[in-house]
């Protein structure tokens, strides 16, 4: 995902474009929060009008969905506020409607956003991967088991893990008064929209309600704090750990080196073979089959 840092972005600041791709409906309306110019992988704000309809259908990239406001009727689920998707690549919903309208976070992430009118998965659809949860109602907030931690007082709902590179879709919330004194970064990129509410970072200021970020890896940010707590989104593209220090103008090349010390101290003997034992290559090593 070679998308660029966009940090911070709010969404409140721009207007919706109507969606004139091929296979969408009138009625649908998107921000752009952050593309993948190379393959048009996107995270957009969307907004269906009242009456919105669109027939059962797939997309030939996997989709992320999560309802903000509003109801989303998808077949015979009422999704309302909180309700989140992750749809594989050809998995097929049934038809969609909205009769008030609906605001929504919608993920593209293998390439640009598309539609295919269909009643029945594509070929090589794996439904198994389907998730579809009331995440506001059926899932208690959790305290992250991550080591490092983070300060208490943030929790995370896990809406999905990949199996095979841990990138995760979650919520998170910071309660009222929320602080941390350190800063983070990560060898992994990381997503972000605020659902509600507003909190500060050292680096980029306050994030308000629509506030967004889209972070490559190995970029300081923190400390943090949150005066009346946040409700938000987030995303890895891999495994997240938490690269903690108190140096705040240390550059990403410098975090680089940091983070790769780190995993010859943690790792010694997965480092030590990856790197001199005579190739270099260990994604040719990949055990997943596809
Ligand atoms: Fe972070």
């Amino acid at each position: 995902m070679a998308r660029p840092h966009i940090e911070p972005f709010v969404d409140r600041d721009v207007p919706f474009k109507r969606m004139t791709l091929p296979g969408f409906p009138r009625g649908m309306n998107y921000k752009m929060l952050s593309i993948d110019r190379d393959n048009g992988a996107c995270t957009m704000t969307v907004q269906f009008d009242g009456g919105y309809k669109q027939p059962p259908g797939f997309s030939y990239s996997d989709v992320e969905i999560l309802v903000m406001e509003g109801l989303l009727q998808v077949g015979d689920r009422t999704c309302g506020p909180g309700y989140y998707f992750f749809v594989p690549a050809r998995v097929h919903l049934p038809a969609m409607s909205t009769s008030r309208g609906c605001l929504a976070l919608f993920m593209y992430n293998q390439r640009e956003p598309n539609f295919v009118e269909s009643d029945q998965d594509g070929d090589r659809a794996d439904r198994s991967d389907l998730v579809q949860v009331s995440t506001y109602d059926d899932m208690p907030w959790m305290t992250p088991t991550l080591h490092p931690a983070t300060a208490p007082g943030c929790l995370l709902k896990l809406l999905r893990i990949d199996e095979k590179t841990h990138a995760m879709s979650f919520l998170y919330c910071m309660v009222p008064g929320f602080w941390q004194d350190n800063i983070s970064y990560h060898d992994v990129a990381e997503e972000c929209y605020h659902i509600w509410g507003t909190s500060w970072m050292m680096q980029f200021g306050d994030l308000p309600t629509g506030g967004y970020f889209w972070r490559p890896p190995f970029i300081n940010h923190g400390a943090f704090a949150s005066e009346y707590g946040i409700l938000g989104f987030g995303r890895t593209d891999g495994e997240l750990y938490n690269h903690f220090h108190f140096h705040p103008w240390s550059t990403p090349e410098e975090n680089k080196e940091r983070a790769a010390a780190r995993l010859l101290r943690r790792k010694p003997e997965l480092y030590r073979w990856i790197e001199m034992h005579g190739h270099n290559h260990p994604t040719d090593f990949d055990f997943s089959g596809r």
